[in-house]
């Protein structure tokens, strides 16, 4: 059976965690200059129905650095933008390749590829979830603090795709989540409630931000209006009023608390200048370990 990664939740918490124990040596191998060609000739499409810097770069260089080959497809130069059914894509794509990553809006669309495709797919981003980026997240978190056990982590501002993730990863992880969006911006219900079931006591929503993140250890926040919500921005500069991650928020965390954010950010909007440049920041090895998890991701689905 082809195991694909659409969703933290299709994964336990020990297969994850190996999954990062795996990144962090591919790490080191990396920076030690030792071969690593795991994925030798094999070929990895990416295919980007959205934008994307640290994605389509980290997954890249990533498949090659494994020794295999990346294919970036865009559904404007395709047939995928002309109307072509998912189902004959992924038919198609599965006869020329060994793995296929995709970038999408609807999880359904993600859900559709996997099941008709005889090679791994990889969700690298939805509306509703971005399991590669919390995997870097986590493998950020591990090398700042040893672990994420007993560690409290807040989200401040939207219920989007990020703010599900972070959600499923605490039901797995079991570890103490509290987020503060604004009315209206909640989480994603069905999350939730599956997020529930599972960890009954680890996951709080609140509409105060001073709540969330009192006594932290980990700090996170994304854009208001993510890719897709651009005609929203306006109306969400209103609603978002007060979620901006300032020095103000941050004094209220624990000292050696670390501050993330999965980029690209909105200085002065979902967050200050003065904290994502600040001593608390791990943004940039955060956005370096999305090159390592991809690697590990991959190697592990298509090695
Ligand atoms: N964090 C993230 O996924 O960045 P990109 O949109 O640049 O890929
Ligand atoms: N929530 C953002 C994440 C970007 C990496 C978006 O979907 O645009």
């Amino acid at each position: 059976m082809v195991r694909h990664f659409l969703a933290l939740r299709d994964y336990d918490e020990i297969e994850l965690y190996d999954m990062l124990t795996l990144a962090r040596e591919l790490k080191e191998k990396q920076k030690q200059g030792i071969p690593h060609r795991v994925l030798d000739g094999k070929t990895v499409a990416l295919i980007f129905e959205k934008a994307s810097t640290r994605t389509r770069v980290s997954f890249e260089v990533g498949v090659f650095q494994l020794g295999g080959h990346g294919l970036f497809l865009s559904s404007g130069t395709s047939q995928m933008g002309r109307g072509e059914p998912i189902k004959d894509t992924a038919r198609c794509m599965a006869r020329y390749c060994d793995g296929v990553m995709i970038r999408t809006f609807g999880q359904e669309v993600v859900e559709e590829f996997a099941k008709y495709s005889d090679v791994p797919v990889i969700n690298g981003l939805t509306d509703l979830f971005h399991p590669c980026q919390i995997m870097a997240d986590l493998m950020t978190v591990i090398e700042q603090k040893k672990s994420y056990k007993g560690l409290t982590f807040a989200w401040v501002g939207d219920g989007n795709n990020m703010a599900n993730t972070w959600i499923e990863a605490a039901a797995i992880f079991g570890f103490q989540l509290r987020l503060a969006c604004p009315k209206g911006y909640e989480p994603d219900a069905r999350v939730m409630a599956w997020a529930k079931g599972k960890a009954p006591g680890m996951i709080t929503v609140t509409t105060d931000p001073k709540e969330a993140v009192l006594d932290a250890d980990v700090l996170n926040t994304d854009v208001w209006a993510s890719m897709g919500q651009e005609a929203e921005q306006k109306e969400r500069e209103k609603s978002f009023a007060g979620y901006c991650l300032d020095d103000a928020l941050l004094a209220l965390a624990k000292p050696d608390c670390i501050v993330m954010h999965c980029l690209p950010a909105h200085r002065g909007e979902e967050i200050s200048d003065s904290v994502i440049e600040g001593k608390n920041s791990v943004v940039w090895d955060e956005a370096e370990n999305r090159l390592h998890v991809q690697k590990a991701i991959m190697a592990t689905l298509m090695g």
